[in-house]
């Protein structure tokens, strides 16, 4: 294959492209790798019951998310060191998320106030760093920057053991850093100890384990921006969420990185609606690999999904932006093959899953 006609062909393409390492560090996932699988078994399960004779002519996939307008239910997932796929990183990412929120992520390897000013619409995310000061920086330079929303991500108290990397005995490159960390960190100073790769050593000493409900209460509080909050999968801990005033969360796995063995987000997902869906917009990732995922997503009650590694692989062979603009494309076709003129009418779809 030369040239990608779905967002799911990047992956190939960069493979070809990438140093195997790098590839491995995007692709992989934690432990045997059973959730990262299952996402996507899960998601192929999920059928949509299309409406037909719906006089649909065109259809509009634009919507709000967190109340702003968006061109298509879709965000850049945060993603840390994209330099590590391309020099451009994440400036060339967030340049071709045009009308959708690009989540910074607080391990960019660009200082984030760059990545705003390249974005249409810049999203910031949090992990929870052991120095309350330095998280109450990021979190005041993040406003300063323009960004219109707060992302804490809460499935990391420490890294999942991601055996390729071990097994690769992955560093960062020379150049590529944390460039939002006062120490401009890389991990190259932490060295890979058993089965722990330098990059999760690294992540074990500036994040903090601790992170609990009256932390998430302070975050809420910390700043005007909406919260949402990354990494539920459980409808108590989503209502819990919702009590101290997120205004979203995202059911995510965190693309099967974290707790190998917990279950596909897909299906996580119905039940964390019923719960909080009323009072707060649910997002979704973990496996979304093109349009008729972002339908399932919507039929099964998100309000709009989170896209991760297929936009790295399509930056790495620099078509981030066709990437895009072809899925937008792509969705308008699945809405108008289930017979929805928006993305209110997708949401009204019925499913069914099927092993
Ligand atoms: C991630 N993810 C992630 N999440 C987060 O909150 N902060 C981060 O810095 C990162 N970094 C990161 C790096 C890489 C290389 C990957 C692949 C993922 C997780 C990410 O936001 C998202 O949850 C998953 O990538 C979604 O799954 P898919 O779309 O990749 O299957």
């Amino acid at each position: 294959m030369t040239e990608a006609v779905c967002l799911a062909d990047y992956e190939s393409l960069a493979a070809e492209v990438l140093p195997a390492e790098v590839f491995d560090f995007v692709a992989g996932g934690s432990g045997a790798e059973t959730t990262l699988r299952r996402n996507r078994t899960a998601l192929d399960a999920v059928s949509v019951i299309p409406k037909v004779l719906a006089g649909v002519a065109e259809a509009d996939p634009s919507t709000t998310l967190l109340g702003q307008s968006v061109a298509f239910p879709v965000a850049v997932a945060p993603m840390a060191y994209q330099q590590l796929v391309h020099p451009d990183g994440e400036l060339g990412l967030a340049k071709a998320a045009s009308g959708i929120p690009y989540v910074i992520s607080m391990l960019s390897s660009h200082p984030l106030e760059e990545i705003a000013a390249a974005a249409d619409i810049a999203w910031f995310q949090l992990y929870w760093l052991r120095d309350r000061g330095v998280v109450e920086s990021l979190i005041d330079r993040a406003v300063a920057a323009g960004c219109s929303a707060l992302m804490v991500t809460v499935d990391v108290p420490v890294m999942g053991r991601r055996l390729r990397d071990v097994r690769n005995s992955f560093v960062l490159p020379t150049g590529v850093i944390a460039a939002n960390l006062v120490e401009g960190s890389t991990g190259r100073a932490h060295q890979a100890a058993g089965a722990v790769s330098a990059v999760a050593a690294h992540t074990a000493s500036v994040f903090n384990p601790a992170l609990g409900w009256d932390d998430l209460e302070w975050l809420a509080g910390r700043s005007s921006l909406p919260l949402v909050v990354k990494g539920i999968l459980d409808p108590e801990d989503a209502r819990r969420a919702v009590a101290i005033g997120a205004a979203g969360v995202v059911v995510s796995n965190h693309g099967g990185r974290q707790l190998d063995g917990s279950v596909a987000s897909i299906n996580a997902l119905p039940a964390v609606v019923d719960a909080i869906g009323n009072d707060c917009q649910v997002l979704l990732d973990s496996g979304v690999r093109g349009a008729t995922d972002i339908l399932r997503a919507l039929a099964s009650g998100a309000a709009g999904v989170l896209l991760g590694r297929p936009l790295l692989w399509a930056l790495a062979v620099d078509d981030a932006g066709t990437a895009l603009v072809r899925l937008r494309d792509d969705l308008i076709d699945v809405l108008l093959l289930a017979g929805c003129a928006d993305v209110a009418a997708a949401a009204r779809l019925a499913t069914s899953r099927e092993s």
